[in-house]
């Protein structure tokens, strides 16, 4: 694991930013592997403004996100595909037959995971997956559990995951299962970058990083992937020894 300390989001968003500019360079047809989350929101506004600017373009890429609440179709505000299209994509030159979310309305969701995962392989594998961390240090949706998780498949939201979700859901009614890529599934992306910011992810980063490698804190998994990049401001970072 490499971990990399700046001093804000925007630093964060520009140097997380720019390793897929530089990957989409050198190989315009990627695959790439995009999370939720506020935390990237930084990333894909820097990319935005990258491909405003001429310096990347989505034109041949291909882009895996990580999860998907149950029950939420596409066009849901709170659905995570349409997230990404506010985001990101509908603002870059991706095609759209080229962007996988998971589809949490599937009728036959065990399908969907499996064909999800058949599909990541189809297109040869993710380059870079981009990461954020819950507070209880879950990636993807992939909970604190008792063992490691292996391709995509379909959870239950923990207590801790639905408080720190539901305030996108002022009505009220925040799904409590999501289907999401399992932690093998993460682990066989060539690079991992996985960002943090704020106080409120600095215990989930300490037991990542300085803690055992447990399925009680899945992202502590990334300690033994090959090319792991974590950054950090300093508040994220502030519990570190
Ligand atoms: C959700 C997503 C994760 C994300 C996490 C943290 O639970 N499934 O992929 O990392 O939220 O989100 P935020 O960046 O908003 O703190």
């Amino acid at each position: 694991m490499r971990v990399i300390i700046l001093e804000s989001a925007a630093d964060i968003a520009v140097q997380a930013g720019n390793i897929f500019v530089e990957l989409l360079k050198e190989k315009p047809d990627a695959v790439l592997g995009l999370a939720t989350g506020a935390t990237p929101v930084p990333t894909y506004k820097y990319l935005i403004d990258c491909y405003n600017k001429g310096k990347v373009s989505f034109k041949d890429a291909v882009s895996f996100n990580l999860d998907e609440y149950i029950g939420l179709n596409k066009e849901h505000p709170n659905s995570y595909y349409f997230f990404m299209m506010d985001m990101l994509f509908s603002h870059v030159n991706m095609r759209k037959d080229m962007i996988h979310v998971p589809n949490g309305v599937a009728e036959d969701i065990e399908k969907e995971c499996r064909d999800y995962d058949a599909l990541i392989e189809q297109f040869g594998g993710i380059y870079v997956q981009l990461l954020g961390i819950g507070t209880n240090g879950h990636i993807g949706f992939n909970e604190p559990s008792d063992a490691f998780s292996e391709g995509t498949y379909v959870t239950d939201l923990t207590k801790s995951t639905i408080e720190s979700n539901k305030i996108y859901f002022p009505n009220g009614d925040m799904p409590t299962k999501a289907i999401t890529m399992g932690i093998g599934s993460i682990m066989k992306a060539k690079k991992v970058i996985l960002i943090a910011t704020g106080h409120s992810k600095a215990k989930a980063i300490k037991a990542m990083i300085e803690g055992e490698v447990t399925p009680s804190c899945p992202a502590s998994i990334l300690q033994k992937h090959s090319d792991a990049v974590i950054f950090l401001d300093r508040d994220a970072a502030s519990l570190l020894a």
